[in-house]
């Protein structure tokens, strides 16, 4: 499925922004200078707008149908994934215990990004029109693309 299928929707969007997440961890974590740079980049700006389009537009939904206690627990981990991000942004790519950071990171991240695949993806499906769920992809999309670059030296 790609964004193109008229199928598409929140929640197939999500799916593949982990997927691009999973694999920057990959490149940052094996990488050249240059590319190592630029997936960081990538990696930060990705999961930044990522987890604030979740929060602004996608988890607020998830609390219909009973979803409360769950989207708190997501809440809970974005809080620390964040914190986390915020930290090994600050130290920065040369710092000595980066590598060891990303690892914490990625497992914290890719943790989370299972967590809403399991519990908050279907009851999204359960609990939402197909139709809603469309469109919600569509105000995602549009808000990422207008948030800030992030720059990292
Ligand atoms: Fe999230
Ligand atoms: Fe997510």
């Amino acid at each position: 499925m790609t964004d193109t299928d008229p199928e598409w929707d929140v929640v197939d969007l999500l799916v593949s922004q982990h997927a691009r997440i999973e694999e920057l961890f990959l490149l940052v974590g094996a990488s050249a200078a240059e590319v190592r740079r630029d997936s960081f980049a990538e990696l930060v700006r990705l999961i930044t707008v990522h987890e604030a389009a979740e929060q602004q537009f996608v988890h607020p939904l998830a609390r219909t149908g009973g979803g409360d206690a769950m989207v708190d627990d997501r809440l809970r981990e974005e809080q620390r994934t964040n914190d986390m991000l915020g930290q090994l942004v600050e130290a920065g790519l040369g710092h000595p215990t980066f590598d060891t950071s990303l690892l914490l990171l990625r497992e914290a991240v890719l943790g989370h990004c299972q967590n809403e695949e399991r519990h908050e993806h279907p009851h999204l499906r359960d609990a939402l029109p197909d139709e809603d769920l469309r469109e919600l992809a569509t105000v995602v999309e549009t808000f990422q693309a207008n948030a800030p670059r992030v720059h990292i030296d």
